[in-house]
């Protein structure tokens, strides 16, 4: 029989409490994952206390004071702060999101924040995401055309051929949907996972493209596409909305088509 030894390393420890706020009285918890796999130190769990009276709406804001007021070593990723870039995405109050659009009202009691689940931590909430993107990489996420363009004009879609793409080209590749998808948690290695199976999708059905059946081919694999079995994680979890299941379900639905 296998015997599993979980790494020390896995035990999340207490961390410390800092509090910075006295007198103040709208404060509000933030309990956050620090690991740096660089030293021997276990990931621990730090808490910060914060004045909401001086800090912005949302979490993101929270965690920007925090580096900036009280512990500059706290490592996060974001740029956009307004939900178009994707680098803010953690688990926040157990749920993938964007920090950057979460408001901390939303929020009952304390703030617990950890990175993206089931992914290499690079620093406290910056998780490795180069397989993901490799998985991206590998689904050609460009238009591929045989046919020489017009030498005049674009290539013209007509509105209902455009239409195809809705819900698609909004995906910003966060990954909070492939982090939330047990399927993805087991099988990441060789299962696409819900983000780039989306991707796959908005490729295949653009009208413009010329590679529709090899894109076929490629996903009709038992660990690439199959591995899907419809917990819908992906589509409850997706801070823009969109429906992942689906896009998954249409592929699956075109290959059966084919046959
Ligand atoms: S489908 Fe949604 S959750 Fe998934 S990567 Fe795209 S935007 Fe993020
Ligand atoms: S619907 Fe498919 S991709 Fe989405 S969470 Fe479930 S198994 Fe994962
Ligand atoms: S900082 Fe860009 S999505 Fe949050």
């Amino acid at each position: 029989m296998g015997q599993f030894k979980l790494s020390t390393k896995s035990v999340v420890k207490k961390g410390n409490i800092v509090n910075k706020v006295d007198g103040a009285k709208n404060v509000k918890k933030f309990i956050i994952y620090r690991y740096n796999p660089e030293t021997e130190n276990n990931p621990c769990l730090d808490t910060y206390e914060v004045d909401l009276e001086q800090c912005g709406p949302m979490v993101l804001d929270a965690l920007i004071k925090i580096k900036n007021e009280i512990d500059p070593s706290l490592t996060f990723r974001r740029s956009c702060r307004e939900g178009i870039c994707g680098s803010c995405a953690m688990n926040i109050d157990g749920t993938n999101t964007l920090a950057c659009i979460k408001p901390i009202n939303d929020i009952k009691g304390d703030v617990k924040v950890y990175p993206l689940p089931h992914l290499e931590v690079i620093k406290d909430l910056v998780p490795d995401l180069t397989y993901f993107y490799a998985q991206h990489a590998s689904i050609k996420p460009w238009l591929e055309t045989h046919t020489p363009p017009p030498p005049d004009r674009e290539i013209l879609q007509s509105k209902p051929e455009r239409a195809l793409l809705d819900g698609l080209y909004e995906c910003i590749l966060c990954a909070c949907c492939s982090t939330s998808c047990p399927s993805y948690w087991w099988n990441g290695s060789r299962y696409l996972g819900p983000a780039i199976l989306l991707q796959a999708y908005r490729w295949i059905v653009d009208s413009r493209d010329e590679i529709t059946g090899e894109r076929l081919d490629n996903l009709e694999d038992p660990f690439r596409l199959y591995r899907c079995h419809t917990i819908m994680n992906c589509t409850n979890t997706c801070p823009k909305s969109l429906n992942p299941a689906l896009a998954i379900a249409e592929i699956k639905k075109l290959l059966v088509r084919r046959r």
